[in-house]
């Protein structure tokens, strides 16, 4: 298995993370598609499993697929802690997104919450990811995938290669966390931008370090997620600008698909 990009310092700070932790009306959006699509679901980029346990949680059968040993260090010990009945719904498994097998297991819902999609930074990438999504998928399935709604001028513009305030907070355990965000560069060309997070850490006897969790986004635009679905043999059956299932309009923070496989692919 090649390293993952979250197998460093990140996987610790994650969960706790205001960024991450205030991230609820994304559970509550999966929790609803679960009640309407069914099981088993198959969750790709599960990372800690935020969204894994929650589903697990209200009675759904759930497979989490990540390529980050560490992500996946930190959703065994979630499982641990859930109820017995919701433990034995939870399957994880160490793996890329864009290749892989569960062995002829079909899902009713197949999941990629709080953008994962964008780490495969080309179509190559993105168009196996989506052709082991339909290898995967049982006959009337959903799947449903989360990207932020890119907004070209943050793409471009150099005031934001200036480090910028994020959020500030305490861990359990004393240590106390300022986050701050800046690009580190454009690549147009390419729809990517090498983006830092700095976390400066005071840890409780004083001592502080700095810590950077830098990687490469992909961003995407609303067309050319629907083309890239319909090559991959997909149809779109809804889409939102956000998870209150409000339509996609200008300032939407997000676009979220919602696909089905069409019989025949293009
Ligand atoms: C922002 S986190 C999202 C985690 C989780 N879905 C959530 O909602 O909290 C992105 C996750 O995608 C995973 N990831 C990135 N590239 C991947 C790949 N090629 N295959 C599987 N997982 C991948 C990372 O390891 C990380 O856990």
């Amino acid at each position: 298995m090649t390293s993952a990009l979250y197998d460093s310092f990140i996987a610790d700070y994650y969960d706790e993370s205001p960024i991450v932790k205030g991230r609820l009306q994304d559970v509550a959006f999966y929790r609803n598609a679960a009640r309407d699509f069914g099981d088993p679901i198959l969750e790709l980029g599960c990372g800690t499993g935020r969204i894994t346990m929650a589903l697990a949680e209200a009675g759904k059968r759930i497979t989490g697929l990540d390529l980050s040993g560490r992500m996946l260090e930190r959703a065994v010990e979630k499982r641990a802690a859930l109820r017995v009945e919701a433990r034995e719904r939870v399957h994880l498994v160490q793996g890329d997104m864009a290749r892989f097998d569960l062995g002829g297991e079909k899902y009713r819902l197949v999941i990629i919450p709080f953008r994962p999609f964008q780490h495969l930074l080309d179509v190559r990438q993105q168009v196996d990811c989506l052709e082991c999504v339909r290898k995967h998928l049982a006959p009337g399935g959903r799947l449903i995938l989360d990207v932020f709604q890119t907004d070209a001028e943050r793409m471009h513009d150099p005031v934001h290669m200036r480090e910028v305030p994020l959020t500030e907070y305490e861990t359990a355990d004393g240590r106390r966390v300022r986050i701050s965000e800046r690009v580190a560069a454009f690549h147009r060309a390419e729809q990517r931008n090498d983006v830092e997070m700095i976390f400066v850490i005071t840890h409780r006897d004083g001592r502080q370090e700095r810590l950077v969790f830098a990687w490469p986004l992909r961003y995407f635009f609303r067309y050319e997620v629907e083309h890239l679905l319909a090559r991959c043999g997909f149809q779109v059956t809804a889409q939102y600008g956000d998870f209150d299932r409000s339509p996609i309009r200008d300032e939407s923070p997000e676009m979220i698909f919602v696909a089905e496989a069409v019989k025949e692919k293009p």
